[in-house]
């Protein structure tokens, strides 16, 4: 349970909100490369912690994400001209590059100066992994682009599923730090349904989390012998990745995990990008399949106006939802409790630990933040940046030896939830 104070500061992201402030320290996914997959194609919307933006693709490649309204009058430059290194007005033919300087002005008279006063809001770029990413902080605050291991993986090994959620963004990362759902919303009644990840299902874990300055490390420890343990470790990263142990294993180690950014669009809707990646080997067409559950736009093509097409002989005899797809069912899940919900009217178990942590720990982040001190997991100098150390593991461990020693730094402080 959250009071409405807690409440309204973690989930209000707009300008000139205390966790938008925060937000805006971190480098985020702003789109998908391929939505503006070649020189000079049509600009795109992009909504982002409640702005309207723009995001193209110049004649060079560079990536501008701009203000969407134009400087001069206002109108929207998702309709304008992308040419010659720029993004032009339909209006009056202004004329965009990607820093949001003012290259033209076309009807102003020759020798005009008005260009040179005039700077549009645009916001930096990089692109990894297949995702734009952007910072929409100050600029003299930017931190270290963050280049995790999973932006690193060649492109054939990755695949990202992006969908648009109808809820505000910790809703869905509540969700993410939610295993207790996986046995129920994502249940499965066939017996070779049982789900890769789901292994020693019935055996209820201990969990231990480990506090770390980029956030947390938990580890769900089933016993699975006398003196055996199995071991599953997620990661939460500042500030809204969750980072988990799906797909197969390979010789008992994890090739690859989940990324999952939930990325607040504005205080009533998410992007989620889940991002899956293998170390060793391509995707295949059925590891891909699981973007057919959105259109071209990314909205979901099951949704909370038609109920998620729900099917009540399916969830007699099939799943526990009646609701087809994972995604699916997480978003029916989060996104039917309204768009922002109301945690004053909460009743969280021992279930709920981990989340639990999660909001504490995104509360002492905006509340130091509003104090003036940085914020949590940021590197501002790159010869000191080491990202190795946030990443998703399984093992297979004698009982005499800590899960711990799959990561060699020992800055975490022991908990047990
Ligand atoms: S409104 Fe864009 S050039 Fe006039
Ligand atoms: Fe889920």
């Amino acid at each position: 349970m959250l009071s409405r104070e807690e409440n309204d500061l973690l989930t209000r992201v707009r300008p000139g909100t205390a966790m938008g402030g925060l937000f805006r320290r971190y480098w985020i996914p702003a789109l998908l490369s391929e939505e503006i997959p070649t020189p000079d194609c049509p600009p795109v919307r992009v909504r982002l912690l409640g702005e309207d933006l723009v995001a193209f693709r110049n004649t060079q490649g560079k990536i501008g994400l701009l203000d969407e309204h134009c400087s001069h009058r206002g109108t929207s430059l998702f309709h304008g001209r992308n040419e010659e290194c720029g993004l032009r007005c339909i209006y009056h033919g202004w004329k965009y590059d990607v820093e949001g300087n003012v290259i033209e002005t076309p009807a102003e008279p020759a020798g005009s100066q008005l260009k040179n006063k005039v700077h549009h809001t645009a916001y930096p770029c990089v692109e990894a992994g297949g995702m734009v990413f952007t910072y929409m902080g100050a600029k003299d605050e930017m931190p270290v682009f963050p280049t995790y291991s999973w932006l690193g993986v060649p492109q054939k090994q990755i695949y990202i599923a992006k969908s648009f959620l109808e809820c505000n963004y910790l809703q869905a990362l509540d969700g993410d730090c939610d295993s207790a759902h996986l046995n129920f919303l994502h249940k499965i009644f066939k017996p070779d349904g049982r789900r890769e990840f789901l292994r020693y299902e019935d055996q209820s874990p201990a969990f231990e989390v480990d506090e770390m300055d980029f956030g947390f490390r938990v580890a769900a420890i089933r016993k699975i012998g006398p003196d055996k343990s199995y071991v599953r470790v997620s990661q939460f990263v500042m500030p809204f990745i969750g980072c988990v142990p799906v797909g197969r294993e390979v010789d008992g180690k994890l090739d690859g995990f989940k990324a999952v950014y939930q990325v607040p669009s504005d205080d009533h809707t998410t992007w989620r990008y889940d991002f899956f990646f293998k170390w060793s080997k391509p995707m295949t067409k059925e590891d891909s399949s699981k973007r057919d559950f959105v259109g071209p736009d990314y909205r979901k093509l099951r949704n909370v106006r038609n109920n998620y097409l729900q099917d009540r002989q399916v969830q007699k005899t099939v799943n526990f939802t009646g609701i087809e797809e994972f995604l699916n069912q997480d978003a029916c899940a989060t996104e039917s409790m309204g768009p922002i919900v109301d945690r004053t009217k909460e009743h969280l178990g021992v279930s709920d630990s981990y989340l639990i942590q999660v909001r504490r720990f995104l509360l002492k982040a905006v509340r130091d933040f509003q104090t003036g001190k940085p914020p949590p997991g940021l590197v501002y100098d790159s010869a000191h940046a080491d990202f190795s150390r946030i990443r998703c593991d399984v093992a297979y461990l004698s009982a005499n030896v800590s899960w711990r020693t799959l990561f060699e730094d020992t800055d975490g402080q022991t908990q047990k939830v």
